[in-house]
C-alpha cells in the first residue's frame, strides 16, 4: 500500500500547484522556469520546476528547493504536518485511512507501575519476612553486601510456592495478563492459568537508563536449581540486548571521568559499586551489542572490558579473530563472545576508546574487590587497547622462537591492525608487533599469508549471502532501487536508519574526501528531509535509545516510511560496504544537482545574470565530487 505522502505526490502536479500560487511558469525543455516567489527579483527567472520529479529549485538568491510539500511549507509558512493536511485535502486523500494508532502509552505506564510495585514487594520480603531471611543472610555474609548496597540496588526476595506473587498482585487489582506482559508470571503448559516466573530466588531489579524498572535478574539460592540465573523474558519493556545492568546507578560516575567498565555479572556490578567503583555495568548473559555501546557513548569516552580470563574466554578471542563477521551479524548472536574485530569497528564508529582489562585467574571482580579494593585500581590502570591485548595474549601462549608461531600470530593480528582507522595508531601497532615478533616492519608490511587470496590491506569482506536470494559467488551489495533522485534519497535514508553508526561513518568518509558532511539540504523530498532531521534529533538527545526515540517522535506518516526502511534486509552486508555505497549515493545526488544548476546558470550566464566567478565555483564543486567518486573507498 502506498503511503499518504506517495498518494498525494502522485495526485498533485507541481506545475499546477506553483502556477496556482501565482507564479507564471514558462516551459523550457524538460522543465519550467519563472520568477522566484520567495525573493524580490523581477529580472531573473531563476525559479525552476521539474514536473517529472515533482521538484523545484531557486537558483538565485534562495539557493534552495524541494518538493510539493516544501513548496507549500515555504509559501504558506506551514510545518510539514500542516502542509500534508492541506495537500491531502486538495488531492482528496483521506489521511485518517493511512494513520495508524500510536502504541498505547497508557498501558505501558500501567506496566511500569506494576514493575515498580513488584520491586518493593520483593524488597520488603527480603528485609522483613522470615522467608527472606535466608536470602538476606546469603547477601550479607556470603557476598559481603552492606545494607546500603542492598538498598541502592533494590535487591529483593521472590517467595517460593507457585503463585504467591500472582495472588498478591491480583489482590491489588492487577490482572494475570498484566503480570504476563511484564514476565512476572508464565502461562501453564497444561490447563488454564499462570504461575510465578520467579520462585525462591534473589531478585535483582533491572532499570533502564531513565531509572524505570523493566525486568529482573534472579539468582538461585540453592545449588540444586538448574539455572543459576534466570532473567525476565523478552517483553515490550524488557529487551536484554538494549540494556546494560547498572547503567542507571552508574551513569553519574561514568559521566564524571568519561569512563565505564563492563563486567560480566550482576554481582560484579554491585560489588564494585560497594567498593567505590561506581562506573561498572554488565550485559545480562548475552553478547554485547552495538546498541549497548550506543548507550554508553552518551556518557563515556573510554570503555574498559573486564574479561573473564578462563580458557573459554581465551578461546573465544581466537574464534572471534578468525570469523570476519559483520557488525550486524554480531548483533544477532546470542553467546557472549569477545570479538576483537567487532569491537574495533565499534570503537571507530562510536569514537570510543576501548580497552581490555584482564582479570586474574579464577576471581570475579566482586570477589577481588572484597579481598582488596585497591587492586582494582591497578588492574584498571593496566587495561590495554584491544589490538595490543590480542597480540600480547597470543604471544604469551606461543613459543616465539618458532618461526611458524610467529607466522601464526602475524596472520591473526595483521588483519586486526589494518582494521584500525587512525593511521598513526595503526603504525604504532605495526611497530609493536614487529618488536614483539622480532621482525622488521617491512617484512610485516609485505606479508602475504599463504592460502589467503589477497593482502589484508583494506580487504573487502564479502557479505554473507542471505538465505535464499544470493548465490555464493554473487555477493549482494545494497543499491538504490533506481537512478531517480527520489530513489537515491530513499536509499540514503534506508542506510541511515539501518544503524546509528552509519551516519557517523558516512560523515567521516565524506570529510576524508573533502566533501563536507551530510545535510538536510541533500534531501529534496520534504518527507526525506523530515526523516533526516528526526534522525539527527534522535542522535542528539540522550534520554532514549535512538530507535525508540524515532518511534515515539515520528508522526504516523513518517512512521510508515521509517518502518519500511527498517525492513530492508541489510544484515547480509558489511557495514563498510553499506557506508561506501551510501557516500557514493550522496555524491551522485549532489552531482545530479550541480549538473542541473550548471545547466540553469549557463542560461543565466548568457543573459549576463550570473558572474563568471560563480560559474567557475560550480564547476570546481563538480570536479571535487567527481574526484571523490573516483576514490577507491567510494567505488563499489
Ligand atoms: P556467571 O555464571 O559468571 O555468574 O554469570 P556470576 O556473575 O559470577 O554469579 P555469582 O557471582 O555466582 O552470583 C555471569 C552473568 O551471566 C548471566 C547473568 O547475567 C550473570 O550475572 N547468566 C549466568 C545468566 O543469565 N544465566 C545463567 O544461568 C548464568
Ligand atoms: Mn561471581
Amino acid at each position: 500500500m502506498p503511503s499518504a505522502v506517495d498518494e498525494i505526490k502522485a495526485r498533485i502536479d507541481i506545475v499546477d500547484l506553483v502556477t496556482e500560487s501565482g507564479v507564471q511558469l514558462r516551459r523550457s525543455g524538460r522543465n519550467y522556469t519563472g520568477f522566484c516567489p520567495f525573493h524580490e527579483n523581477k529580472r531573473t527567472p531563476s525559479f525552476a520546476v521539474w514536473p517529472e520529479t515533482g521538484t523545484w529549485y531557486c537558483f538565485g538568491e534562495c539557493g534552495e528547493g524541494g518538493d510539493v510539500f516544501s513548496f507549500v511549507m515555504k509559501k504558506q509558512g506551514m510545518d510539514f504536518r500542516e502542509a500534508l493536511e492541506y495537500l491531502a485535502e486538495k488531492a482528496g486523500v483521506d489521511l485518517a485511512a493511512y494513520r495508524r494508532e500510536p502504541a498505547a502509552r497508557q498501558a505501558h505506564d500501567h506496566l511500569y507501575a506494576l514493575l515498580e510495585e513488584a520491586t518493593l514487594f520483593y524488597h520488603n520480603l527480603l528485609l522483613h519476612s522470615p522467608a527472606g531471611a535466608e536470602a538476606l543472610r546469603y547477601l550479607r555474609e556470603e557476598r559481603g553486601l552492606q545494607p546500603e548496597t542492598i538498598e541502592a540496588f533494590g535487591l529483593g526476595y521472590a517467595p517460593s510456592g507457585w503463585d504467591n506473587t500472582l495472588r498478591h498482585f491480583q489482590q491489588r487489582g492487577y490482572k494475570a495478563e498484566d503480570l504476563l506482559a511484564v514476565g512476572l508470571v508464565r502461562q501453564r503448559q497444561s490447563g488454564a492459568g499462570h504461575y510465578d516466573t520467579f520462585r525462591h530466588r534473589l531478585m535483582i531489579p533491572i532499570r533502564d537508563v531513565r531509572g524505570r524498572v523493566v525486568g529482573f535478574g534472579a539468582r538461585a539460592l540453592s545449588a540444586e536449581e538448574a539455572a543459576k540465573y534466570i532473567n525476565s523474558p523478552q517483553t515490550a519493556l524488557f529487551n536484554k540486548s538494549d540494556l546494560l545492568y547498572g547503567l542507571y546507578e552508574a551513569r553519574r560516575a561514568i559521566r564524571q571521568d568519561r569512563q565505564a567498565v563492563i563486567v560480566e555479572g550482576y554481582m560484579d556490578v554491585i560489588g564494585l559499586h560497594q567498593a567505590g567503583y561506581r562506573n561498572a555495568v554488565a550485559p545480562m548473559g548475552t553478547a554485547l551489542t552495538s546498541s549497548q555501546f550506543r548507550l554508553l557513548k552518551r556518557f563515556a569516552r573510554r570503555v574498559v572490558l573486564a574479561l573473564d580470563p578462563d580458557e573459554a574466554g581465551r578461546k573465544a578471542i581466537l574464534r572471534g579473530l578468525d570469523a570476519a563477521r559483520s557488525l550486524a551479524a554480531e548483533d544477532q548472536e546470542q553467546q557472549p563472545t569477545f570479538n576483537p574485530r567487532g569491537f574495533l569497528r565499534l570503537e571507530s564508529s562510536f569514537g570510543l576508546d576501548l580497552r581490555v582489562l584482564s582479570l586474574p585467574e579464577g576471581q570475579d571482580p566482586d570477589e577481588l574487590v572484597l579481598a582488596d579494593a585497591a587492586r582494582w585500581e591497578t588492574l584498571l590502570a593496566e587495561a590495554r587497547p584491544i589490538v595490543q591485548y590480542v597480540m600480547e595474549t597470543l604471544a604469551a601462549e606461543e613459543d616465539l622462537a618458532d618461526p611458524r608461531a610467529k607466522a601464526a600470530i602475524a596472520r591473526r593480528v595483521l588483519p586486526l591492525i589494518y582494521e584500525v582507522v587512525d593511521t598513526v595508531e595503526r603504525a604504532g601497532y605495526l611497530q609493536r608487533l614487529a618488536r614483539l615478533l622480532d621482525l622488521s616492519e617491512e617484512v610485516l608490511l609485505t606479508y602475504r599469508p599463504q592460502g589467503q587470496e589477497a593482502a589484508p590491506v583494506r580487504r573487502r569482506r564479502s557479505p554473507r549471502p542471505s538465505a535464499q536470494t544470493a548465490r555464493r559467488s554473487a555477493p549482494v551489495t545494497p543499491r538504490p532501487r533506481g537512478v531517480q533522485p527520489e530513489a537515491l534519497e530513499e536509499f540514503v535514508l534506508n542506510a541511515l536508519y539501518f544503524a546509528e553508526e552509519v551516519y557517523w561513518q558516512v560523515n567521516q568518509m565524506l570529510a576524508e574526501n573533502q566533501c563536507g558532511h551530510l545535510e538536510a539540504g541533500d534531501f529534496e523530498q520534504a518527507l526525506h528531509r523530515q526523516a533526516f532531521l528526526l534522525l539527527l534529533a534522535a542522535q542528539e538527545q540522550i534520554e532514549t535509545d535512538w530507535r525508540a526515540y524515532v518511534q515515539q517522535h515520528a508522526d504516523p506518516y513518517l512512521q510508515e516510511a521509517v518502518d519500511r526502511w527498517q525492513r530492508v534486509p541489510y544484515e547480509a552486508v558489511s557495514l563498510r560496504d553499506l557506508v561506501s555505497q551510501t557516500c557514493r549515493t550522496i555524491l551522485q545526488l549532489r552531482r545530479l544537482r550541480v549538473d542541473r544548476e550548471i545547466d540553469e546558470k549557463r542560461r543565466l550566464l548568457a543573459a549576463g545574470q550570473v558572474s563568471l566567478n560563480e560559474f567557475q565555483q560550480l564547476a570546481s564543486r563538480r570536479a571535487r565530487i567527481d574526484h571523490a567518486l573516483a576514490e577507491k573507498d567510494m567505488s563499489s
